[in-house]
């Protein structure tokens, strides 16, 4: 395209050969060419446009891409680059308090309400990775290990998300002693460590992963456990009263067992727990609530489910579902023995006797049907149920009774007052079954 150059230069060595007269011709030339330069310019940029019209339209798509990419990856490293400097920021601000307090940050008031205050600060700024290196530093800098001497640094109600304490901890194998008492984790990775001394009491973990991770002298006193797999974890000396468990897994895995020895789930509520074939030592599970938790196949023995606050519907090692006992000492008559052990009769006379209907029923018989009888039994629970550590709870009356009789429930008090008092009686149907609450 450089052909209007030409012509220009052309014209102009024809003028300066003809003299004056041609001054007015210059000057019209140099119009008309100057007129020429952007025309042609312009016929050039319309031509280009033309020509790359089609293309355009796919450039200017990928260009919108490209900078919306350019855009991301700029954020992206803005919140990389925010991210490091916090980091930093923290790190250095802590070594710092370190340093002035001879690494007991615990004997200096005002160093301890710092490092909690910006620790806590810190985790709420960063993703999880980095927050993992927070956990780390801390732990190394022994201020996540609790003795006597030397408290742990005070993290609790901090929420920690998708932590892999794999990171934090030594060749991805080892956490001893760390403390992380009343904290919230969620989506939290253990799997596979050895943890011994650990301190994660009232800490909250919804959505963990414990399996094949082997956990020693550990105390989890009420923990909350929610959505975690326990499968092929061991346990041993391990503390876990008043824990709470929801869709707990202590399940077995392809190879492995989950195994528990020495382990207190005193108080703990184990509802709907899973210990297919786990193999337990020596647990105590004295007072916890094994409502339809399942154990079968694991290795056990019986004794171990004594003293428990309920075996409603819990599933024993060989399959059998098992109940709790009867809280109403005598309740289905004994026709093996003459009088009426357990109840005290009030008025008239009660004995037991085979029903006429169905030979195999032993019931308790009115023998006079003009004076009636009355009789009553109190059940104590004040020593089953402790009403701030289970303030749901459900008893379940199944009673069989004829027409004619009737039954009062009476909830007393300690102090002797009647807290509920209802009145159930046989109405049509020879079976009734009724639910207290
Ligand atoms: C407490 O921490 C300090 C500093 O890390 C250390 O020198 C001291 O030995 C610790 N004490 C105990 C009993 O661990
Ligand atoms: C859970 O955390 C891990 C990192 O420990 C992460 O890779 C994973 O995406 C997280 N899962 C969810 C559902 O957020
Ligand atoms: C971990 O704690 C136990 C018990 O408190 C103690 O005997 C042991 O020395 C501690 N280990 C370290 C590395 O602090
Ligand atoms: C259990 O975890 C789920 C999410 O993992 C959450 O929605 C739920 O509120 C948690 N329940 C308790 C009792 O913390
Ligand atoms: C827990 O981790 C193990 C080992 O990586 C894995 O096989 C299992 O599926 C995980 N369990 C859950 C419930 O995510
Ligand atoms: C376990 O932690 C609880 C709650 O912090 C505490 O009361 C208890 O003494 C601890 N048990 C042991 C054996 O350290
Ligand atoms: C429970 O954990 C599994 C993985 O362990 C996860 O896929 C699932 O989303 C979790 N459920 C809830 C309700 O958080
Ligand atoms: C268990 O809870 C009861 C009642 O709240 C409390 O008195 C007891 O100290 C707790 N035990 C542990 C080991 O946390
Ligand atoms: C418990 O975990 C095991 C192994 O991961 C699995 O096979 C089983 O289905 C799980 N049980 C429940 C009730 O989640
Ligand atoms: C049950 O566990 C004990 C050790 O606690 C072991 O000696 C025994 O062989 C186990 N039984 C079975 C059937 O696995
Ligand atoms: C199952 O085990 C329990 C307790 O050991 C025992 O009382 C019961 O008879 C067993 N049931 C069967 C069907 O073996
Ligand atoms: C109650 O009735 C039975 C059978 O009639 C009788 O043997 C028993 O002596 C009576 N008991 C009382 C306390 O009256």
């Amino acid at each position: 395209m450089a052909a209007p150059e030409q012509i220009i230069q052309m014209d102009e060595s024809v003028i300066e050969t003809r003299g004056q007269k041609s001054v007015k011709f210059r000057g019209g030339l140099r119009f008309i060419s100057s007129l020429l330069l952007p025309l042609t310019l312009g016929i050039f940029t319309i031509v280009i446009t033309f020509q790359q019209q089609s293309a355009a339209k796919q450039q200017r798509i990928d260009d919108r891409e490209a900078s919306q990419q350019q855009r991301d990856q700029a954020s992206d490293l803005d919140s990389k680059r925010y991210q490091n400097g916090r980091f930093d920021a923290y790190i250095k601000e802590m070594g710092k308090l370190l340093k002035e307090n001879h690494g007991e940050i615990i004997s200096n008031k005002v160093a301890i309400t710092l490092a909690r205050v910006q620790t806590l600060n810190i985790f709420r700024q960063l993703d999880a990775q980095r927050n993992v290196h927070i956990i780390r530093f801390l732990y190394e800098a022994k201020q996540l290990t609790d003795t006597p001497e030397n408290r742990s640094l005070d993290l609790s109600t901090a929420e920690l998300s998708d932590i892999d304490f794999r990171e934090s901890s030594i060749n991805k194998k080892l956490l001893n002693n760390l403390s992380l008492t009343d904290v919230f984790l969620s989506n939290a990775t253990f799997i596979g460590i050895t943890m011994t001394h650990v301190n994660f009491a009232l800490t909250q973990f919804n959505t963990a992963n414990f399996s094949l991770a082997e956990i020693n002298d550990a105390n989890f006193s009420s923990a909350g456990f929610n959505n975690t797999s326990f499968a092929s974890t061991s346990f041993s000396n391990t503390i876990f009263a008043n824990a709470t468990f929801k869709d707990v897994n202590f399940s077995l895995t392809k190879f492995n067992y989950a195994v528990l020895s020495d382990c207190n789930f005193w108080h703990s509520n184990l509802k709907d727990a899973v210990f297919q074939a786990a193999t337990l030592n020596q647990v105590n599970f004295s007072r916890a609530n094994l409502h339809k938790t399942n154990f079968i196949g694991a290795n056990m023995t019986k004794s171990e489910l004594d003293n428990t606050l309920s075996i409603q519907d819990t599933v024993l090692p060989n399959g059998t579902h098992v109940h709790d006992e009867n809280l109403i000492n005598n309740g289905q008559a004994d026709c093996n023995i003459f009088h009426i052990s357990g109840w005290t009769v009030s008025n008239g006379n009660i004995t037991s006797a085979i029903s006429n209907s169905s030979n195999s029923n032993c019931q308790f018989i009115l023998q006079s049907l003009s004076t009636g009888a009355t009789m009553y039994q109190h059940v104590r629970l004040s020593d089953k149920w402790n009403s701030n550590l289970w303030t749901f709870s459900e008893a379940v009356l199944s009673a069989k009774m004829s027409v004619g009789v009737s039954m009062e429930l009476k909830g007393i008090k300690n102090d002797h007052s009647v807290s509920s008092k209802e009145t159930l009686s046989k109405l049509q149907y020879a079976t009734n079954e009724f639910h207290i609450s």
